[in-house]
């Protein structure tokens, strides 16, 4: 695996960790539309990988830097372990979940129900950056059930912060363990914009980065006013489009905005080449979906492309065949 991205990371914009939505191939189509935005990976539990077929779990495409893993787990010396294989594998940072609200994270002892538990949080985030040398983050809520005052959140990010951790990214909800689903628990909580931003003035040595409900370019502009990055989750993958002009907007490249059937049309070729190496066509065409989001024509190529097909040229010609419903809105590219 190549090495880790030279330094200094930017985190002024990223793709969030998404189960069955940031795979690899997702990632790769994301990496073809912004060079410069942060990817994270799906989580992955520091058990899984400790057992499981590291390659098969955590293995990607060199062009996916930066990148970064996350990892689920409580247990310091596993995560310490996983996060050795995530550097080793060349990642440019370990993100430890302490957000996922899910029954089966929480009996498990991971995910948002840790924030109860900011003194083992930090003795997990010391022990995972005592075995990596890239930075080791966390990823939270603002807060859990009747903890969700803002000196709860402060009081949590104060305890992780002295094992070291300096930086966090903070979806703007809360998550009630108890009687919302994963589902109504990344909808129903309001979102609190402010109280992240209170987090970044109480503490301005910490790089905070503020997730949810954040929808374009526009919206990550505004929020960068407060504070030092911004993580679409939803959006980015409904609508992958709108990364487009990330590189330009929020990291101030000069390079060229990308078309979108030259991306199209690289993908292809990657879609190619990993359906040779066994990857199934529709694991392959998925992150496709969202490509013309909001174009004349979408819901059209969404159907089209839902459709099994029975190798890579059929599957060429169902593009071709969709592509050209598309073109007048390829051609307001
Ligand atoms: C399908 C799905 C899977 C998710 N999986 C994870 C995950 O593995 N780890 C994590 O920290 N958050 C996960 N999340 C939460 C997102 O990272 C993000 O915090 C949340 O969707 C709010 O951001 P958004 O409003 O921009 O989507 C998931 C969200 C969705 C929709």
């Amino acid at each position: 695996m190549p090495p880790a991205c030279p330094a200094p990371l930017s985190r002024r914009l990223s793709v969030a960790p998404m189960m069955d939505c940031t795979d690899r191939h997702a990632r790769y189509l994301l990496r073809l539309i912004s060079r410069h935005t942060l990817l994270y990976t799906e989580m992955v539990t520091a058990q899984a990988l400790l057992r499981g077929d590291a390659d098969y779990l955590i293995g990607y495409s060199p062009v996916e830097h930066p990148l970064a893993l996350q990892l689920g787990g409580s247990d310091p010396a596993q995560l310490a372990q996983a996060a050795r294989i995530g550097a080793d594998f060349g990642y440019d940072e370990i993100n430890l979940n302490v957000g996922c609200p899910s029954d089966r994270v929480q009996s498990g002892r991971f995910g948002a129900c840790l924030m109860a538990e900011p003194a083992l949080v930090g003795d997990c985030v010391a022990a995972m950056q005592a075995a990596v040398s890239v930075p080791v983050t966390v990823k939270c809520r603002i807060g859990i059930d009747r903890s969700d005052r803002d000196e709860d959140l402060f009081d949590f990010v104060e305890t992780v912060a002295a094992a070291g951790c300096r930086q966090f990214a903070v979806h703007a909800r809360k998550a009630w363990l108890d009687g919302l689903s994963p589902r109504e628990n990344r909808q129903i909580p309001p979102l609190r914009y402010d109280t992240v931003y209170r987090l970044k003035r109480l503490r301005p040595e910490i790089e905070i980065v503020i997730n949810g409900g954040i929808n374009d370019m526009g919206q990550a502009l505004a929020h960068l006013e407060h504070v030092d990055g911004v993580m679409i989750g939803r959006a980015a993958y409904h609508a992958p489009w709108l990364l487009a002009t990330a590189d330009r907007i929020i990291f101030g490249a000069v390079t060229p905005t990308p078309v979108r059937s030259a991306v199209l049309e690289s993908y292809l070729d990657y879609v190619a080449r990993q359906h040779t190496l066994g990857a199934p066509l529709s694991a392959l065409t998925r992150p496709l979906l969202g490509l013309f989001q909001g174009q004349p024509g979408a819901r059209a190529w969404r159907r089209d492309l839902s459709t099994p097909t029975r190798g890579v040229r059929d599957l060429n010609h169902v593009i071709a065949a969709a592509q050209h419903v598309l073109g007048a809105s390829e051609a307001a590219d």
